[in-house]
């Protein structure tokens, strides 16, 4: 969906005007009823009428997923969007996208889903370089003639690393590269990857974009409808890891009060990042809004606000940091992140033996629960262990 069709959509005629709280309202709303619902209604056909600019059939188009490319394009302020059936699907479409024998340079702090991905379903077709993005000659030192595309994750899970994407793109560009951003943990409520520099952003919409860790999906947002844009469109129709009508209806629900659910989780990740920072029983905190975070700089002078995840390492060891988990009553002891309620885990538990992450990292998705509430039960937990 192109940002050029808005007007057709019944959208403003200047969506760039709108503020960012109005354009996550109002950036989703197709309405070609002509009872003119307020709430765009789901469309389940899988087949339409063969007629001048209707959709022919759902794995290609549907309408609810129109409204979703749209509002993600409007809000990346890139020309277009593609949804896809999961996170892991979207970064698989830029994958799949590249010319066998590709080079491609990623963090070595990569989201493990998606190192997994270009180590094992990859291996053969593409070759990748690990590397620590947070130094920036790391990358200089990598880019051979083979390489084609630059993955940039900031803040990084679990790590919450921070690169610098202004200073990353240039150098990439100015080697014909093309550079992804992960932009997952940031959201576009507090980081642009497009307007630093970078060509496409990926985003798990699992997380914050769902909000309720009840929706599993995807997005690619580009900078630009070029060639390389029309290989990833090719492996979405084509290929087929498409989300739901009801799925795109509930995300651009769900995407209507992100900008605010985001500033409840930036309040509260930097309070208690505040509170662990000066805990006797921790012996680190990672969470970039810190001011002796070694990204702090460089995150705030590319984000408008530090999100909502953070991770800590808990002095003792894994044992110590079970225990802990263990006794707390509102973060629930789970995988994902992103949604209203806070979850926390033993990262390196769910990564695997091959975990550069230490073995008593604690991950903490921070959650719209009142603040007293969960500081209360952080400080109960620290004392039981
Ligand atoms: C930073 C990041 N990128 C990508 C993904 C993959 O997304 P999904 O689980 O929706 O496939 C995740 C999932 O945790 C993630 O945290």
């Amino acid at each position: 969906m192109s940002i050029s069709q808005h007007q057709l959509l019944g959208l403003p005629a200047h969506p760039t005007i709108m503020k960012f709280e109005t354009l996550a309202i109002h950036g989703g709303t197709i309405i070609s009823d002509e009872k003119q619902p307020v709430v765009q209604p789901i469309t389940l056909s899988t087949t339409f009428h063969h007629r001048e600019g209707s959709p022919t059939y759902s794995r290609a188009a549907n309408p609810n997923r129109d409204a979703l490319e749209q509002v993600l394009a409007m809000m990346e302020k890139g020309q277009a969007a593609a949804a896809f059936s999961s996170g892991n699907a979207a970064g698989m479409a830029v994958f799949q996208s590249l010319p066998a024998g590709s080079h491609i340079i990623a963090p070595n702090d990569m989201y493990h889903g998606m190192r997994k991905q270009l180590e094992e379903i990859f291996h053969g077709v593409l070759e990748v370089s690990f590397v620590d993005l947070t130094e920036v000659d790391n990358l200089k030192e990598a880019i051979k003639p083979e390489t084609k595309l630059l993955w940039i994750e900031t803040p990084s899970n679990p790590l919450l690393k921070i690169s610098d994407i202004k200073v990353l793109s240039a150098i990439a560009r100015s080697h014909g590269v093309k550079v992804v951003c992960d932009n997952t943990f940031a959201t576009p409520v507090f980081q642009n990857p497009l307007m630093l520099g970078a060509d496409l952003v990926m985003h798990s919409s699992t997380k914050y974009f769902g909000g309720h860790s009840d929706i599993l999906g995807g997005a690619l947002i580009t900078k630009e409808e070029d060639t390389f844009w029309e290989k990833i469109k090719n492996v979405q129709i084509t290929g087929g890891a498409v989300p739901s009508p009801f799925d795109c209806y509930y995300l651009t629900r769900s995407i209507k009060t992100l900008p605010y659910r985001m500033k409840g989780h930036a309040e509260h990740a930097g309070q208690i990042a505040t509170f662990l920072a000066q805990h006797p029983k921790v012996e680190a905190v990672y969470y970039p809004g810190l001011k002796d975070h070694p990204g702090h700089q460089i995150a705030a002078g590319q984000m408008s606000g530090f999100g909502g995840m953070l991770s800590f390492l808990v002095k003792g060891g894994a044992e110590d940091a079970d225990r802990l988990i263990s006794h707390l009553r509102y973060f629930t002891n789970a995988t994902s992140l992103g949604g209203v309620e806070s979850l926390i885990e033993r990262r390196a538990g769910v990564e695997g033996p091959d975990t550069l992450t230490p073995q008593n990292l604690v991950r903490v998705s921070v959650g719209l629960e009142h603040l007293d509430d969960l500081l209360g039960d952080l400080d109960q937990a620290f004392q039981l262990i």
